[in-house]
């Protein structure tokens, strides 16, 4: 037999992955359970934020999603070959602003931080901060400039990655839910779908949130990881308020989208797999980015969008191989999949494709947990 792969999970990363091995000409087939594109992925913001989005602990997690910023231009070069579909990361820039004592020291240490490690960093104060961004309230006392965080259109991207997909020869099946992984003598063998067994040489578990419960795992394989809930409001933007800026405030970030929204998000909350819209957190979202935005008080709603982030135990990613011959990972990016898509998809597709691991990837793989009870 043929090698090929099955990708379990039609959210961003089973797209682009199973898009690169078949743009290297590898057999590929995605099973989804529902419409593709449709989970967290097109919940997300979309913002590429190696730098606003991490804390002095995560400096690994930072240097992989650095890297993986570096590769958005070539990602969208060959998406847009592929699929006809120009998808680009725009540098907007971001601005981390401070409110009180309280924020200003916080952002401080964050500050200092950033720049002993060597990132580019910018002070401002308050009155510099609004001139970078003069929707910013008259209360922001200072503030972090962030120039090369950036973002882009994750749902125009999901568009573009299932053309380019299947362009390239990549079959996907939705409304197809892999009930089982199956094995025989040690390696994997294929997946049960819709009570039928269909044979590949490999498998990739990309079911984002959902990934522990795919049937037929053994335990230590089975990849720890949750639905962290996530709201956003989609506000639309007019002349009242035209922010241009992305604004990471306290508890709340603004981002304005290119295709007219302003983004208010997020929440982050442990509720399982529930994906109702709450009054106390659209409540508290509206009340912080009114705080740091006023000017948002007259905006229309257009929309509220619930996702559930893949978290895994350290809130890592889950990428690579296992101890089972053929059995691969890819979930866990919480926070950050989109902006980690590109070194997912490279890096894994050229793992997958010539039996060699990456190094990138080193230390992010499901065997870091091996050690641990579920
Ligand atoms: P998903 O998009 O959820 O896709 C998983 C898919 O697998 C689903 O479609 C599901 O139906 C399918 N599936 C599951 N089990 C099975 C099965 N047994 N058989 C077949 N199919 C199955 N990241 C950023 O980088 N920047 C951001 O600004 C950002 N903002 C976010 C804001 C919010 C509100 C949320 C919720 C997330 C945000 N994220 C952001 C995180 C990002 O959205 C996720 O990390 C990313 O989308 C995960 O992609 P995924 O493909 O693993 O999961
Ligand atoms: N990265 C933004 C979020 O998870 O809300």
């Amino acid at each position: 037999m043929s090698n090929k792969t099955i990708i379990i999970g039609g959210g961003i990363i089973g797209l682009s992955l199973g898009w690169q091995l078949a743009r290297k000409g590898e057999e590929v087939e995605i099973y989804e359970s529902g419409r593709a594109g449709t989970g967290a992925s097109y919940a997300a913001a979309g913002m590429l934020a190696p730098q606003a989005e991490m804390g002095f602990e995560d400096i690994e997690l930072f240097y992989l999603c650095r890297k993986s910023l570096e590769m958005y231009s070539r990602f969208s070069e060959e998406l847009f070959a592929d699929s006809g579909i120009l998808v680009e990361a725009e540098r907007t820039g971001c601005i981390l602003p401070a409110f009180d004592r309280d924020d200003n020291e916080r952002l401080r240490r964050l500050y200092d931080f950033r720049e002993k490690i060597g990132m580019p960093v910018v002070w401002l104060s308050g009155t510099e901060a609004r001139e970078v961004e003069p929707f910013l309230s008259p209360r922001c006392t200072g503030a972090i400039w962030i120039n090369d965080d950036a973002q882009i259109n994750n749902r125009k991207l999901l568009e573009a990655l299932k053309i380019a997909f299947q362009k390239c020869g990549g079959k996907l099946f939705e409304n197809h839910k892999v009930e089982e992984i199956i094995f025989a003598d040690g390696k994997t063998s294929g997946v049960i779908v819709n009570d039928k067994e269909v044979y590949c040489t490999n498998v990739v578990v990309a079911g984002g949130s959902w990934s522990k419960q795919i049937g037929g795992l053994p335990e230590n394989l089975l990849p720890q990881v949750r639905p962290v809930k996530g709201q956003i409001i989609n506000l639309k933007l007019n002349d009242s308020c035209r922010v241009t800026k992305v604004v990471r405030a306290p508890d709340v970030y603004l981002l304005p989208k290119s295709d007219g929204r302003l983004i208010l998000g997020a929440s982050v909350e442990e509720m399982g797999f529930d994906v109702d819209p709450t009054a106390g957190e659209i409540f508290r979202l509206l009340e912080r980015g009114w705080e740091a935005v006023p000017s948002i008080y007259d905006l229309p709603i257009e929309s509220i969008d619930v996702g559930l982030r893949p978290g895994s135990r350290d809130h890592m990613p889950i990428i690579g191989d296992s101890d089972v011959e053929g059995l691969f990972f890819a979930t866990g990016h919480y926070r950050n999949g989109i902006l980690l898509t590109p070194i997912t998809a490279y890096e894994l597709s050229g793992w997958i494709q010539t039996g060699n691991s990456s190094e990138a990837l080193k230390g992010f793989g499901i065997s870091r947990f091996y050690e641990e009870t579920a």
